[in-house]
């Protein structure tokens, strides 16, 4: 934002308040989310049958076992897809709930997991001072466990769904901050905010309730340096992919160097962030049964949505994602840790050496999944000084 601009205010967040929920998450050494299957076909574009099913009740039940093993959240991703979803003989994403609308629903149903939701805050002129007071009504609800991840939009065809020509990638992060640092003064709530600037424009606008701990937990996703320094000036936590495709080891290589870019981006704005990222997780009592499940998937591609899936990542103009490759769709996430439950602890601890704070986790058949990763790896995570 130019310096000419009239000064936003920005108070106290989450992090400030040792005792709010992020800042008992934080202590954990790796944090645990689930990455929800809000959307047909969930990460994974395989036809290897499985339980996985979008709708809420499951993904509530989910969400209760994923508190009852102490993960410290859940986060449900945002897409807008046409008629069909992706297509193939999965239909992949076809059906598709809000995650905003979703989380703050799971919020009223638990009491300690926070409910992280994806939201495109450039589409369909939003304002700013909707987000603001939706959200601080979530953080009520939900007793300060609701956060927001900020996304700019990457897809070629999002942006003409909602009348609008799609914004310069580095541009849309200039538009992303100045309407954050919009939201970030209403929930300060010294005063009435007034403001006239590049993008949004307010007169005596207030928020209130205002959000428990200062602020809503904000979160963001970015693989790109503007995207970096979007997220060292707002956010609490940062999403973020392999630059180096999804395989587990050329990925592990590539993430030291990348993390350490986002956290001194934070730095540089005199703050700190926690990066996380998304594997999904194939685990089975042996490695070799693990190993002849992921084959299995790989197997059964649904070659038509990897396709249509392909095509939007080709119009798409996301920069942190572009070693990634069609077939890592299959089983999804960006990174995939396959192995029996040691070989996965030892993998979540390579992550941690490498600077990640949390895992945000996606299973291929998510409910037994769960399950055996709570049974079978959360005690060996503790043994191994990964979890309190
Ligand atoms: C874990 C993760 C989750 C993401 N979720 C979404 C999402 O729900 N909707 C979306 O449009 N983009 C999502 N993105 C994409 C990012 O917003 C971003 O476009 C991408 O990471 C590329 O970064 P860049 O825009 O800084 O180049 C996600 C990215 C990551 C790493």
């Amino acid at each position: 934002m130019s310096s000419d601009l009239p000064t936003l205010h920005t108070g106290p967040g989450p992090l400030d308040f040792p005792d709010s929920p992020l800042g008992r998450a934080v202590r954990q050494p790796m944090m645990l989310g689930l990455f929800l299957p809000l959307q047909t076909g969930a990460f994974s574009q395989s036809t290897l049958p499985r339980g996985t099913r979008w709708d809420f009740p499951y993904n509530r039940h989910l969400t209760e076992v994923a508190e009852s093993y102490g993960f410290e959240f859940v986060f449900g991703l945002q897409q807008w897809v046409p008629k069909g979803g992706f297509g193939g003989e999965t239909r992949y994403r076809e059906n598709f709930l809000d995650p905003f609308m979703s989380t703050v629903a799971l919020s009223a149903s638990t009491s300690s997991i926070l409910t992280i939701s994806t939201v495109h805050v450039l589409y369909g002129n939003w304002h700013p001072l909707h987000l603001a007071r939706f959200a601080a009504t979530a953080d009520h609800i939900s007793g300060g466990r609701y956060g927001l991840n900020i996304v700019t939009g990457y897809a070629a065809n999002e942006p003409l769904m909602f009348g609008m020509e799609r914004i310069q990638h580095d541009n849309r992060y200039d538009m992303a901050d100045e309407f954050v640092s919009v939201m970030e003064d209403l929930w300060a709530g010294e005063d009435n905010l007034t403001y006239d600037g590049r993008y949004y424009r307010l007169t005596d606008a207030y928020v209130s309730p205002r959000p428990r701990y200062g602020r809503p937990i904000l979160v963001s996703a970015s693989g790109s340096p503007a995207g970096f320094a979007y997220a060292g000036r707002h956010s609490d936590i940062v999403f973020t992919s392999s630059p180096a495709g999804a395989e587990f080891d050329r990925a592990i290589e590539a993430l030291p160097a990348h993390v350490a870019k986002i956290k001194q981006a934070a730095r540089d704005a005199g703050r700190e962030v926690k990066v996380i990222i998304n594997p999904t997780v194939i685990c089975r009592e042996t490695d070799a049964e693990a190993k002849a499940y992921y084959d299995s998937i790989v197997s059964h591609a649904d070659m038509g949505s990897i396709e249509a899936y392909a095509r939007r990542h080709q119009g798409g103009d996301a920069k942190g994602w572009q070693q990634h490759v069609p077939a890592d769709r299959i089983v999804g996430g960006h990174i995939q840790i396959v192995g029996d439950p040691d070989t996965v602890t030892a993998q979540i601890a390579r992550l941690r050496d490498a600077g990640m704070d949390g895992i945000q986790i996606g299973f291929y058949d998510y409910l037994p999944e769960l399950h055996f990763f709570g049974e079978h790896v959360l005690p060996r995570l503790k043994a191994a000084g990964l979890r309190l």
